[in-house]
């Protein structure tokens, strides 16, 4: 659990609610959505269970409002896998997603840096659609540098690298 100033970082768990969360079309226009809740929570424990990390859920007051934290990719060919998986190809993507009602509050990129500061890796990664002016700015926000673009098999996406 990582406490900042305004917000609460916990692991999920598998009763937890991703309704809301699904249903923000806002969101999951650019994150590949929206799914199944049960699913994707159960993809979410899994990825810390094989990883060791994995994406926080966001609470404010209690309330969930998104999700920051790591996806572990292969980067020959820029599929989501394992460290075990990937070996030397592994790359750790730190990822932020806030409910619509709450955008540009900076909520994002405060959890961002203080999942990034949890983190005891030296190379961080995020992937961003070159369309994505929200994200791109969260990026610029912490610190990090867009250097190559990147055909994942969803789309392309830029890779930005954390200080
Ligand atoms: C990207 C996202 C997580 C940002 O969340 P957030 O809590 O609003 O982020 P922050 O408030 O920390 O920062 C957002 C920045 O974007 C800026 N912004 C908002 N709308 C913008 C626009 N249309 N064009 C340019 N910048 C914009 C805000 O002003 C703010 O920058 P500032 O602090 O310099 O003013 C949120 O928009 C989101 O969930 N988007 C959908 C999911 C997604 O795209 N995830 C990332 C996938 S790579």
């Amino acid at each position: 659990m990582i406490r900042t100033e305004r917000l609460l970082l916990r692991k999920p768990q598998l009763d937890d609610d991703l309704a809301e969360f699904v249903a923000d079309d806002a969101v999951q226009r650019w994150i590949g959505g929206p799914e199944d809740p049960a699913a994707l929570i159960e993809r979410w424990v899994g990825r810390w269970e094989r990883n060791g990390v994995g994406p926080f859920l966001v609470e404010l007051d209690g309330r969930l409002i998104g999700r920051v934290g790591f996806i572990v990719w292969d980067n020959r060919t820029w599929e989501t896998s394992t460290y075990d998986l990937a070996g030397a190809h592994a790359e750790t993507e730190l990822g932020w997603a806030i409910l619509s009602s709450h955008w540009a509050n900076g909520y994002a990129t405060e959890a961002a840096r203080a999942a990034r500061e949890w983190i005891e890796r030296d190379r961080i990664i995020s992937l961003i659609d070159p369309a994505n002016v929200r994200s791109k700015r969260v990026a610029e926000k912490l610190g990090a540098r867009p250097t190559e673009r990147v055909t994942t098999p969803h789309a392309e996406a830029d890779v930005w690298v954390h200080p």
